[in-house]
């Protein structure tokens, strides 16, 4: 996106610039040397037409802020942030490849890699929605790989640190993938507004451009603001796209934000179904789930966070835990051992005789143990809890004027369970209603089975209905 040429790199002290990686609406992307440890870094430098003291202020809240959820593993990593001696705050982050985000323009990325980027990218999304944080910037230039080829999110928040602004695109706005309320200035940004823009950048990695772009016609920012207001995206035009993912990504992309899906797990959880619908291993959520992983700075600036801040997403993920009748097993009280043992792990030594220091240590190793166990079991894998899930019986079905229509008893599926559906005729559904309608002709024989789908895994599948259309 380089529509101007880049700044000149700051001195900073300990690095030594190498080249330019790259150009934003707000910033230039730089390849340092770090001095020590030597190592190649990304510099992350905002344009001095974009600084003042409030910009400062706000980034560096920002920069805490990218810093603690860098801890995840789809979050680039960031290592360091300040202001240059000339007065422009940068980042240094870890160096990545930007192939992904310029990729999806020249190439057919294959299907089961795009829903791999993007379940591990809607796991980051997630984690820093629990930690009462919004991106408000997610598109595909913003999702990097690491040199081991990991996606990770960029980014954070940084959008947010540049206020209101006349021209959106002036301050690096992306518009492609802003949600209609958005560009409507209704919200600064909210959870649903995420659920948008993330299904547009999955849409634009599938279909190799941003729903709302027309080849061939005119795509002005003003036609793309108009057409996002108006319209549904067209079709993707790939026929290896699975019917289930565009009718996803379509209702993620609906008009209305009541429309869409409640948070971005819930989209992933569609995801992971349609890697197993696709016949591919479903990648696994990371999300953190423990409430001392996710403290938020308290300096954050409003517009980034969402409302309520934290104790608002503490209560959806509340909210969620009780709709899955689980109170207790999802946040690990291992985390407040971790705040107590972990804040002071050499207080209890001082003072101490020899034996009663060698215990002391014994208690900080235990301690040390239980934070790294505390920390595996708090990366919980949400995907893995998958037992007991209820399976269908007794489907009936009803024919009538060219239609069949199979429903079934609800067996006890929770508040974030979905059916998914299949038919012998190629019809897949993944769905909350116990109904599902065919069109039939005369002599056809329809057979449907039903799965529970529980946190993205399914459990066993109903036995087979079958139909025989009289000709
Ligand atoms: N950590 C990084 N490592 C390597 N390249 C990067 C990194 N961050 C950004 N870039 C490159 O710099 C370009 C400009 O980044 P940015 O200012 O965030 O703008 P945008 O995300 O709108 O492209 C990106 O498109 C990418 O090619
Ligand atoms: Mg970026």
């Amino acid at each position: 996106m380089a529509r101007r040429l880049p700044s000149q790199p700051p001195v900073l002290p300990g690095f030594a610039h190498v080249h330019v990686l790259g150009s934003g609406g707000f910033a230039d992307v730089f390849l340092y040397e770090q001095n020590m440890p030597r190592r190649q870094v990304a510099v992350k430098v905002m344009l001095s037409e974009v600084v003042n003291d409030q910009v400062r202020q706000m980034f560096q809240a920002e920069a805490n802020l990218m810093a603690q959820l860098s801890a995840h593993p789809a979050i680039l990593t960031v290592y360091q942030a300040s202001i240059s001696s000339d007065g422009r705050p940068y980042l240094v982050m870890e160096l990545c490849s930007s192939a992904l985000g310029q990729r999806y323009r020249t190439e057919r990325i294959p299907v089961p890699e795009v829903l791999r980027v993007a379940v591990k990218i809607g796991s980051a999304i997630e984690t820093a929605h629990r930690a009462g944080v919004l991106h408000r910037d997610i598109k595909p230039s913003n999702i990097l790989l690491t040199a081991y080829g990991h996606p990770v999110l960029s980014d954070f928040g940084i959008a947010a640190t540049l206020g209101e602004s006349e021209n959106l695109e002036a301050v690096g706005m992306s518009i492609p993938w802003s949600a209609p309320e958005v560009l409507m200035d209704e919200t600064a940004g909210t959870i649903e507004s995420e659920v948008w823009s993330f299904a547009a950048t999955i849409y634009s990695l599938l279909a190799g451009r941003s729903p709302f772009e027309q080849p061939g016609e005119s795509n002005k920012s003003s036609d793309l603001i108009s057409r996002i207001n108006r319209a549904k995206p067209g079709p993707i035009g790939r026929t290896d796209v699975p019917a289930s993912l565009e009718r996803i990504l379509l209702r993620a992309m609906s008009r209305r934000p009541e429309n869409r899906h409640e948070s971005v797990l819930e989209l992933v959880r569609e995801l992971q179904a349609v890697e197993s619908e696709i016949g591919v291993p479903q990648t696994s959520i990371e999300v953190v789930m423990d409430d001392w992983a996710l403290s938020a700075t308290s300096d954050l600036e409003d517009r980034t966070r969402i409302k309520g801040g934290h104790e608002a997403v503490s209560s959806v993920a509340e909210r969620r835990r009780r709709r899955r009748g689980d109170p207790e097993a999802t946040y690990s009280p291992v985390g407040t051992v971790v705040r107590e043992t972990g804040s002071k792990p050499n207080a209890p030594t001082a003072g101490l005789s020899g034996r009663i220091r060698a215990f002391a240590w014994a208690l900080v190793a235990a301690a040390v143990l239980v934070i790294a166990l505390g920390i595996t079991a708090t990366l919980v894998l949400i995907g893995a809890t998958n037992t007991d899930i209820p399976t269908v019986s007794d489907v009936q079905a009803s024919t009538q004027d060219g239609t069949i229509t199979f429903s079934w008893k609800n067996p006890g599926i929770l508040a974030d369970d979905s059916y998914q559906i299949k038919t012998n005729t190629g019809e897949s559904s993944i769905q909350r209603s116990a109904e599902f309608t065919v069109d039939t002709q005369p002599g056809d024989r329809v057979c449907l089975t039903v799965t529970v789908n529980r946190d993205g895994k399914p459990g066993a599948p109903s036995s087979e209905k079958c139909v025989d259309v009289p000709r």
